[in-house]
């Protein structure tokens, strides 16, 4: 079974079926997950969920959606055999902990995160003054917590959206993490880890509270985690008990901030679908070239004898991402000679891009052939994540005391 514990390596992310990914999501998010499979338990879902937060009025494109965002993962290779891969909605433990953390989340709470009323002003063809979107922090808190993960990657946007999981967390523990033999419990806890380690989980908790050394509080949670012996309520307790008086029942999540990668698109500014200046995943090779010859250039350059100057040239920021310093160097001196043409000075970037997505086009043409192969892989990965939300909701419904017959 896998640990629970507040210091955990376990990775949790979700990411709104809006249609196809394209490089800026490669560059800034996904390259990171790919990563990230191999050095933790990681689950990525498709946030279906939150995408009818705001687009309850025709949630028509949502199953499209999601499955061409899932092949597009698979093709920028997150692999299912390191990572489980699930749709939120068919987990529908999330909307039950979203209901229960409902119970517990104050008003003021979500109606002071930044993105509620900036969304509600930028999006003013849609009525955003529902419940449900002013639950969105809620519900990608029950999305976390659920699986006790203790990293999220996110984007800067994200960051406080988080804030509110970790003040829940924090909330749910006091409110129901408290038993009146508590300490007692505790006490008998630590006297089932044997001898040396009951030693060593009682100093470093003396260090904590009374010298309020953190360091100390990371070793007595590896030890915890560490500990073979102990049973799931035994530990939650153990964790509890080093800070305070109370059951760690959901641990506080770490937002794991995605590098800024600001991939450039095709006009100067960030790549992004809405602005039309986007390279999707799984582009088609010829049409990756048609975009990047007509991409604008030095708008001084009208002939090739005219002298341009890379850093007004949109071309260049994909030399920063494509090329080698060689090439680089030739560019720029190529572009203010007028040596080279910018059909010239592009296709080093034609053939960096191509080559970074030839094998994304390979791994999706197999899920792009079979359909059904896509659906197993969510289906597998949902399995695997409802066992997993079970452990958790079977503590907090007892937590909520909702365990009676
Ligand atoms: N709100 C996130 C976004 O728009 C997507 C998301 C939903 C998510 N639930 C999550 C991300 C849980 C991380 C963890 O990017
Ligand atoms: Fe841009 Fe290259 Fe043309 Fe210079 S030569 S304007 S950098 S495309």
């Amino acid at each position: 079974m896998s640990f629970v514990t507040p210091a955990n390596n376990r990775v949790l992310s979700g990411m709104r079926p809006t249609g196809r990914l394209h490089l800026g999501h490669y560059h800034g998010v996904l390259k990171n997950w790919v990563e990230l499979q191999h050095t933790h338990e990681c689950l990525f879902f498709v946030a279906d969920l939150h995408a009818l937060t705001t687009h309850y009025e025709d949630p028509r494109g949502i199953p499209d959606n999601a499955y061409e965002m899932t092949i597009d993962w698979l093709a920028a290779g997150v692999n299912p055999g390191s990572a489980t891969l699930f749709v939120q909605s068919w987990v529908p433990q999330h909307a039950e902990l979203h209901l229960l953390l409902s119970m517990i989340s104050p008003l003021g709470w979500l109606e002071r995160v930044p993105s509620f009323k900036d969304q509600q002003e930028q999006l003013k063809d849609r009525d955003l003054a529902t419940y449900g979107f002013l639950g969105y922090p809620l519900l990608m808190s029950a999305d976390v917590l659920i699986y006790r993960a203790g990293q999220v990657p996110v984007g800067e946007d994200q960051v406080p959206h988080l804030e509110v999981t970790r003040e829940l967390a924090r909330r749910f523990n006091h409110l129901y993490g408290g038993e009146p033999d508590f300490a007692e419990r505790a006490e008998q806890a630590i006297g089932k880890m044997g001898k040396k380690n009951a030693k060593l989980y009682r100093e470093q908790r003396r260090r904590y509270q009374e010298q309020g050394e953190t360091e100390a509080l990371d070793v007595a949670r590896a030890l915890l985690e560490s500990q073979q012996n102990i049973s799931l309520g035994d530990r939650e307790r153990l964790f509890g008990y080093l800070e305070g008086g109370s059951r760690i029942i959901l641990p506080e999540p770490q937002p794991l901030l995605t590098r800024a990668a600001k991939m450039p698109g095709l006009d100067g500014r960030k790549m992004s679908k809405s602005y039309g200046n986007a390279i999707a995943l799984r582009e088609k090779p010829a049409d990756v070239e048609q975009k990047i010859r007509t991409m604008p250039t030095d708008p001084a350059r009208i002939r090739r004898t005219d002298p341009g100057e890379p850093e007004k040239c949109p071309v260049w920021p994909l030399h920063q991402i494509y090329s080698s310093d060689e090439v680089r160097d030739w560019a720029q001196e190529g572009c203010r000679s007028a040596g080279i043409g910018c059909l010239d000075c592009k296709q080093p970037v034609i053939e960096g891009v191509l080559a970074e997505l030839r094998p994304f086009q390979e791994r999706a043409a197999e899920y792009e052939n079979d359909p059904g192969l896509v659906r197993s892989v969510l289906n597998e990965g949902t399995q695997a994540a409802r066992e997993l939300a079970d452990e958790t909701m079977d503590e907090v419904r007892r937590a909520m005391g909702l365990v009676y017959r």
